[in-house]
Formats: C-alpha cells, sequence, structure tokens
C-alpha cells in the first residue's frame, strides 16, 4: 500500500516494545487478574480520541496516516491509569498531625480529639470556591504527569450541605480546567462534624433529610451521576448508620461505595455487596466471609496500599486470599491529607508488589482495567481495545515490569488522554 490509499487519523502510537492491551470486558476477576495481552512491537491507532484499531505496528503503519505520530521507539505502551479512590478536593495540610503520629498517637485518637478529617473540613469550609480549585489544580496536573487520566473525587470535607456542594462544584470546574476526568463521589458521612458531637444519629438523620437530596438536586441540575459512599468504621459510622444513608442514597438515584474495614470489620464489605455498591474500598481487616461475599458478587474490591504505607501500619489489604475467592481487585491512591498524600499511581503499584504480593502484570490490570471498573467506567475506559477512550501512556522504559521494581520516580515518558498529548516529555 502507498501512502495515498493510507487512510487519514488523529493519532498513532506505533513501534512499542510491549502494547499492553489488558483485555476487558472485565473486571479480571480471581486468577484472571494479570492478562495483558502483549502485542510485540505493537501500535494503536485513534480519531476523535478513541480508540479504532490495535495490533502490530507494520499492519497499522501501512494502513493509517497520522496527524499526530509518535514513535514509542520500543518502550512499553499501556492504558491510562485510573484511580477510583481520592479525597480531592481539599484545603490545607496536616503535617503536624503526621509529626505527632510519629510520636506515638494514633490517627482514631487524633480525629476523635477534634483534629484528623475536622481540621480539614475547618480549611475546606473557609475556603472559598475559586481557591479551592487553585489549590488542587496541581494535584490533578501531578497525577497527569505521573499516567492518572482518569479518577474519582469526593466530597467529604464540608459535612454541611453548603461546603459539600462546593466541592461538587469544584470538581466540576477542574473538570473542565483540565485534561484529568474525575468521577464525583458524595460523602457527607466521611465524619461526624464537631457541631453534632455525641449525637451521631442527629447527623444520619440530617444527612439523609437534607444533605443527601441537596447533592441528588445537583446531580439533576448539573446532569451527572454521583456515587454516595460512607466512612464505616469503629467511632465513626456503624453498620446500621451505613445501612440508613446508603439505602436511601440508592433510593435517590446515587450509585454506592464504601470505606470498609480501615481499622476495624463491622461487617461493611457483605454491606457493600449485598447492596450492590461499585466498590468496598480499603478491606484491609475484612473476614473471610467477606472475602467470600466479593467472590461471589459483582462490587470490585478496591486495595489502597498508599494508606497503611502512610500510617506506618504493618496491615494490608489481603488481594491474594481476595483473587482465591474470585473476587474483582483494584487499586487506588486514596490521596488525601490524612492519611495517604501521595497522587502517584506508580508509588501504589510498587507498594501492592510488595505488601499486597501482586506480580506487575496483576498491579497493572488492578490500576487500569479494574480501576476503571470501581467507578463504574470499564466499558469506556481502562484498557487499549477499540471503542474505548485513547487514553494512552508511553513509559520511559522498554519492560512494564520496570513499574513496581523502580520506584520513587516518573517511569512515564508520554500521557495521552482522548487522543491528545497532554504531558510528558512528546508535549
Ligand atoms: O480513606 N478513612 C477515611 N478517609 C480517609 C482519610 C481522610 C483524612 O484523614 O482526611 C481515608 O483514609
Ligand atoms: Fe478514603
Amino acid at each position: 500500500m502507498n501512502a495515498d490509499e493510507r487512510r487519514f487519523i488523529d493519532l498513532l502510537v506505533h513501534s512499542a516494545g510491549q502494547l499492553c492491551v489488558v483485555p476487558g470486558p472485565g473486571p479480571q476477576r480471581g486468577t484472571q487478574l494479570g492478562t495483558l495481552n502483549i502485542v510485540e512491537d505493537g501500535a494503536v491507532a485513534a480519531r476523535d480520541g478513541i480508540i479504532i484499531e490495535v495490533g502490530p505496528s507494520s499492519v497499522l503503519r501501512g494502513r493509517y496516516q497520522a496527524q499526530i505520530d509518535i514513535d514509542a521507539g520500543g518502550r512499553s505502551v499501556l492504558p491510562g491509569f485510573v484511580d477510583p479512590h481520592t479525597h480531592i478536593p481539599w484545603s490545607g495540610q496536616r503535617a503536624d498531625e503526621f509529626e505527632m503520629r510519629l510520636q506515638g498517637a494514633s490517627y482514631l485518637e487524633i480525629m476523635a480529639a477534634g483534629g484528623g478529617i475536622m481540621s480539614t473540613v475547618r480549611a475546606t469550609r473557609e475556603a472559598p470556591l475559586e481557591a479551592l480549585v487553585e489549590e488542587n489544580l496541581p494535584r490533578l496536573e501531578r497525577m497527569l504527569d505521573y499516567g492518572t487520566t482518569s479518577a474519582e473525587a469526593k466530597t467529604g470535607y464540608g459535612l454541611q450541605t453548603e461546603t459539600e456542594l462546593k466541592q461538587l462544584e469544584a470538581m466540576n470546574l477542574l473538570n473542565r480546567r483540565q485534561p484529568l476526568e474525575l468521577s464525583c463521589t458524595f460523602l457527607p458521612a466521611h465524619a461526624v462534624p464537631s457541631e453534632f458531637q455525641g449525637r451521631t444519629d442527629d447527623y444520619v438523620q440530617h444527612v439523609i433529610d437534607d444533605i443527601l437530596p441537596a447533592g441528588a438536586a445537583w446531580m439533576k441540575e448539573n446532569d451527572l451521576s454521583l456515587f454516595c459512599d460512607v466512612f464505616c468504621e469503629e467511632g465513626v459510622f456503624d453498620l446500621e448508620q451505613t445501612r440508613r444513608i446508603l439505602t436511601r442514597a440508592q433510593e435517590m438515584g446515587y450509585r454506592l461505595k464504601v470505606h470498609a474495614d480501615e481499622f476495624a470489620a463491622l461487617g461493611g464489605t457483605a454491606l457493600a455487596v449485598a447492596l450492590g455498591a461499585v466498590s468496598a474500598d480499603h478491606l484491609v481487616q475484612t473476614p473471610p466471609e467477606d472475602i467470600e461475599a466479593l467472590g461471589n458478587g459483582a462490587t470490585v474490591a478496591v486495595g489502597l496500599p498508599g494508606t497503611p504505607f502512610g500510617l506506618g501500619h504493618h496491615a494490608y489489604t489481603p488481594a491474594q486470599k481476595i483473587l482465591e475467592a474470585g473476587g474483582a481487585l483494584a487499586l487506588a491512591t486514596d490521596c488525601n491529607p490524612g492519611t495517604c498524600w501521595c497522587e502517584s499511581m506508580q508509588m501504589v503499584i510498587a507498594l501492592a508488589c510488595r505488601y499486597m504480593g501482586l506480580t506487575q502484570a496483576q498491579a497493572l490490570a488492578a490500576a487500569t482495567l479494574n480501576a476503571a471498573h470501581a467507578i463504574g467506567r470499564g466499558s469506556e475506559i481502562g484498557s487499549l481495545e477499540p471503542g474505548k477512550q485513547a487514553d494512552i501512556l508511553v513509559l520511559t522504559e522498554d519492560d512494564y515490569r520496570m513499574l513496581g521494581y523502580r520506584f520513587g520516580v516518573n517511569l512515564v515518558e508520554t500521557v495521552i488522554k482522548r487522543g491528545r498529548v497532554v504531558a510528558g516529555s512528546q508535549r
């Protein structure tokens, strides 16, 4: 075929030593996790931001002429990372609390004394909307530089209608101002605000009667769907309170997520599965019967190894047990100012390989395809397959297994979002 017969397209990334497809439809469950379908000397073609073909470079280069032609030069090419659990946007920092923890105070003790989440709530309530957006933009830019092309964002630093809605507005503005796409989660049940101290049931009622309906109205006005999440934890919201909030939220049209078993096993994971939640997250203390439930249900288990690492704890999500049960496992950063201020999914992969016992291939699939399923977007993003968004990474390395192995540096050379180069050296 000569050049004239080639079809014009927007983007061709070719000459990838290893092109990791990470095939769906997925999520990849149990022992399937880590199926990458590597194409050697591979290429990916895209038009209008969507992947149209994946195959050998020789075939695709003969078939297409692209406006943006990227020669991967033998390096590895993968789907963009999806980070399905962050607490962006927030205001301020808590380095003082980290120092207190280094000196022996526990996370839940600091929280019970009015610090912790409540300290970030005070800062976030005070921040004007525009300042909140400006403060969080660099976080998203850093995530993008490190290869995250889609993520989830949560409220939960308002704990009152006005500020919870301000956080949703900030997410909306952040989505308009930069290329990383945020899926939005409503988390008014992240902590009991100091105004309601000692009156958790009253706050739960306020969430149900006032804050959730305000979020549902926002959803309608903005024609967006929202997840509702609850921090089901000892000293925060118990299982019954969690059930009441989530059941009501589901009736109002929210899809569900749960923070479960981070410090104590309260039954949040089994509840998530029973309610058909899209994901159950943290799962450090999850008992065997709840792991069984994950194996039989549709809820994706999200491991957040940056959190125990950030807290200096030694217990991590029992990934192998979840996989043995046939569960679908994803990875996320949990990026937040309290337990884990880390924007990098590459760091999370490095931790998951060491402390959750995942291979690089398993961690990669958990950070892309399965992570996309953990935010209900598994049919649009998370793999290099025709019909999906052209969210593509070119690594600095010619072997994807360098991910997780090398850490603390950025192994992503080029980031492509919806067919456009948005970060990295080729921008
Ligand atoms: O996922 N567990 C609850 N929420 C966060 C911490 C939030 C904070 O400390 O600000 C977490 O670890
Ligand atoms: Fe979290």
